[in-house]
C-alpha cells in the first residue's frame, strides 16, 4: 500500500503535491519521491525514509512547475532505498504507481534479455520501461500506457508523465484505488480522499479498467480499450481527520474491515488456481529443501505468536512435518536446540521486535535455514533471515494488530500447503480445494464483516461490562482465542484469558458463574463434537455462553445465549473467519468504555526493549 497524487494547472505543484503525500503518509511511510515537469523537462527528486528527507532534499533542490506526480511508498518488490524510490524513470517516460505487479519475473527477465539497463529492484521501473517502448513505436502517451498495461497482470494505480508534454498525466486503476479532484483551471490525483480535500470537494472515484487523461481543466476517462467512460463526480464533506481515516472512528476499525482487501493483496500472485497450486518463488527455497527440512520451529511474539501455532497446525497436517512454536522471548531464554535440517519461520508484523530479532540470529547461529514471515519490507528481521515471504498487509497504524494477524495466518497456510505438496504428503486434489479456499476467503470476509456491523455493537453492549471474560477453542481454533483474550485485554484493559476448550475441566472451569461471558469457538471441523460438549459444560454452570458457530447450527443455538454465524470453509481456513467477531467485540467493547484504542496504554506498536 503506498499513496500516489498528482497535480497539473497553474500554481506551484511541488507545494501541493508534497501536502498531499503527508495526508497519505498513512499508506506507507519508507521512502517518497516527486516528479514536477519544469516546462522543458521532467525533474525527480527522492529520498529514502520519511517525508521529511524528501522535503529536505527539495529546499536545496527545489522543483518548479505547474505538473508534477508524487509517491509515499510502502515497499513490496525491493528494500526501502533512494533506487528503489518513486518515482521512476525510463528515457522521457516517469511513472508512480500503488500496487503490485503479479508478473514481474517475467517482465524483468523479458527486460534484461533486450538489453535494457533496469537501475532498482522494483516492479514499478519494469512499468516506465514498457511505456517507454510503446513511445518509441510511435504512440502517443495514452495509447503508451495502454498497450504497456496489456502487458502487465496484477493491481495497479499508476501516474504517468512524459518529458515532451508538460500538459499533461495520464493515470490509469485496476484494483488499487484512486480518486480524481476538480478545482477552477486545476486537476488532482490522489489514491484517496485526504490528499485532495485541501484543494477541492468534487471528487470522482475511478473504477477498475479506467485510464484517464488528466489536463488543467478536463479529465477524460476511457477503458482499456480506448471507448470512452463517464464516472459520476461526487461532494465530499468529511473533515481531513475523518478522510484519513476513510470514515472510520479508529484506525483499528479501518482495518478490521480492510481484511479482505488485505488479505487479496497478500494472496494476488501466489494462488496459481489455474494449477492448483502455491507460488513461492520469492521465498528462495528449492522442492529439495522442502523435502529435506526435518522439523519447523515457529519463533514469535503476542499476536504473531497466536498466527505462528495455527501455522504449525497447517504445517503438520498439510507436510506432514514435526512442527513446534515457541515465545521468541522463552527461545532466548533456554538452551534451545537446533537439529540438522532445521526450518526456523519466523513470524513478525515490524520485523523488528527485540526479542524476535535476537532469536532469528539465535536460530541462524546454530544452523538453522531461517525463513521471515514478515509485514515490513527491509526491515532487520528478514535482513538476518535466509527467506522471506512479505504479508503484504499495507501499514498497520492500531497498536492492535488485526489486518496483520489474518495476512499472516495467509502467509502460512499457503507456506503449508507449499510444503505439503513438495513433500508429496498433500494430495493434488486437496491443494487445488485449499487454493480454491483462499481465493474465495476476502468475499467470505466482506458478507461477514457486514453482516456483523451493528449486531457485534449489540454484543458489547450486553458483555461488555464484565470483569473477566474467557475465550475457549480446540484444535486450530485455540490460538484464536488467545487472540481473541489479547484483543480485549490489550484496548479494552478487561480481564481475558483464552484455553484449549479441553483444558478447562483441568481447572478454569472454577472460574465460571453468571458473570463470566464465554466466546466458544464451535465451528463444524474435526472437533465439533468435543467443543460442543465443552460449550454445553460452561453452560451447565451458568456461564453467558457466546458461539461463534457454523451458519445454520441450531444445536449450538439451542444452548447459547448468542450466536454468531461464520460461512462454510475448509476447516483449517476458519480462522480467518473466526477471529473477525471476536477483533470487532473488542473494538466494540473499548470504544464504548472510551479507551484510547488505537494507543492503549502501556503498549507500543513495536517492541524493541526486552
Ligand atoms: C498485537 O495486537 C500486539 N500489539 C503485539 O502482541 C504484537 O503482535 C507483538 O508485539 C509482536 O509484534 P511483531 O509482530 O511486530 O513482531
Amino acid at each position: 500500500m503506498c499513496g500516489i497524487v498528482g497535480y497539473v494547472g497553474v500554481q506551484e505543484a511541488a507545494p501541493i503535491l508534497v501536502d498531499g503525500l503527508r495526508r497519505l503518509e498513512y499508506r506507507g511511510y519508507d521512502s517518497a519521491g516527486l516528479a514536477v515537469h519544469n516546462g522543458q523537462s521532467v525533474e525527480v527528486v527522492r529520498r529514502s525514509g520519511k517525508l521529511r528527507e524528501l522535503e529536505k532534499a527539495l529546499q536545496e533542490t527545489p522543483l518548479t512547475g505547474a505538473m508534477g506526480i508524487g509517491h509515499t511508498r510502502w515497499a513490496t518488490h525491493g528494500k526501502p532505498s533512494e533506487v528503489n524510490a518513486h518515482p521512476h524513470t525510463a528515457g522521457p517516460v516517469t511513472v508512480v504507481h500503488n500496487g503490485i505487479i503479479e508478473n514481474h519475473l517475467v517482465l524483468r527477465q523479458e527486460l534484461l534479455d533486450q538489453g535494457v539497463e533496469l537501475q532498482s529492484e522494483t516492479d514499478t521501473e519494469l512499468v516506465a520501461h514498457l511505456v517507454e517502448q510503446q513511445l518509441s513505436q510511435g504512440l502517443d502517451l495514452v495509447g503508451a500506457v495502454r498497450a504497456a498495461l496489456a502487458r502487465v497482470r496484477g493491481a495497479y494505480a499508476l501516474a504517468v508523465v512524459s518529458s515532451a508534454d508538460p500538459t499533461r498525466i495520464v493515470a490509469a486503476k485496476h484494483s488499487s484505488p484512486m480518486v480524481l479532484g476538480f478545482g477552477q483551471g486545476e486537476m488532482f490525483l490522489g489514491s484517496d480522499i485526504p490528499a485532495l480535500l485541501p484543494y477541492t470537494r468534487e471528487m470522482t472515484f475511478l473504477e477498475d479498467g479506467d485510464v484517464v487523461v488528466l489536463e488543467a481543466t478536463r479529465a477524460t476517462l476511457t477503458d482499456l480499450e480506448g471507448g470512452p467512460v463517464e464516472r459520476p463526480r461526487q461532494h465530499i464533506d468529511w473533515s481531513p481527520v475523518m478522510a484519513e481515516k476513510a470514515g472510520y472512528k479508529h484506525f483499528m476499525l479501518k482495518e478490521i474491515f480492510e481484511q479482505p482487501r488485505a488479505l487479496e493483496d497478500t494472496l494476488r500472485g501466489r494462488l496459481d488456481r489455474e494449477a492448483g497450486d502455491i507460488v513461492t518463488a520469492e521465498v528462495g527455497l528449492s522442492d529439495e529443501q522442502a523435502r529435506g527440512f526435518s522439523r519447523v520451529t515457529l519463533l514469535a511474539c503476542g499476536t504473531s505468536h497466536h498466527a505462528a501455532m495455527v501455522g504449525r497446525y497447517a504445517i503438520e497436517e498439510l507436510a506432514g512435518l514435526a512442527a513446534q512454536v515457541e515465545l521468541a522471548s522463552e527461545y532466548r531464554a533456554r538452551s534451545a536446540v537446533v537439529t540438522e535440517n532445521e526450518l526456523v519461520v519466523v513470524v513478525s508484523q515490524s520485523g523488528e521486535t527485540l526479542d524476535t530479532l535476537e532469536a532469528t540470529k539465535l536460530a541462524k547461529s546454530k544452523g538453522a535455514t531461517v525463513l521471515a514471515i514478515v509485514n515490513v519490507i527491509g526491515s532487520a528481521i528478514p535482513r538476518h533471515s535466509d527467506g522471506a515471504f512479505y504479508t503484504h498487509a499495507g501499514p498497520e497504524i492500531g497498536v492492535a494488530s488485526t489486518k496483520c494477524f489474518s495476512t499472516q495466518l495467509a502467509n502460512l497456510l499457503m507456506f503449508g500447503i507449499w510444503l505439503g505438496r513438495r513433500r508429496g504428503g498433500l494430495s493434488a486434489a486437496r491443494t487445488r480445494e485449499l487454493v480454491e479456499g483462499l481465493a474465495h476467503i476476502p468475499s467470505l470476509m466482506t458478507d461477514l464483516l457486514t453482516s456483523m456491523k451493528t449486531s457485534m455493537g449489540e454484543m458489547a453492549r450486553r458483555y461488555g461490562g464484565a470483569q473477566d471474560v474467557l475465550f475457549l477453542g480446540r484444535g486450530v481454533q485455540f490460538p484464536i482465542a488467545l487472540e481473541g483474550a489479547l484483543k480485549l485485554k490489550e484496548i479494552s484493559y478487561i480481564h481475558a484469558e483464552g484455553y484449549a476448550s479441553g483444558e478447562m475441566k483441568h481447572g478454569p472451569i472454577a472460574l465460571i458463574d453468571e458473570q463470566v461471558p464465554v466466546f466458544v469457538l464451535v465451528p463444524r471441523d474435526g472437533n465439533y463434537e468435543r467443543s460442543l460438549s465443552n460449550l454445553q459444560e460452561a453452560k451447565a454452570r451458568g456461564a453467558r455462553v457466546i458461539a461463534v458457530a457454523s451458519e445454520g447450527d441450531d444445536a449450538v443455538a439451542g444452548v447459547s445465549d448468542s450466536v454468531v454465524a461464520v460461512p462454510p470453509t475448509d476447516p483449517l481456513l476458519l480462522p480467518l473467519l473466526t477471529v473477525l467477531p471476536l477483533q470487532l467485540f473488542s473494538y466494540y467493547v473499548a470504544d464504548f468504555k472510551g479507551t484510547d484504542v488505537d494507543q492503549p496504554r502501556n503498549l507500543a506498536k513495536t517492541v524493541t526493549v526486552e
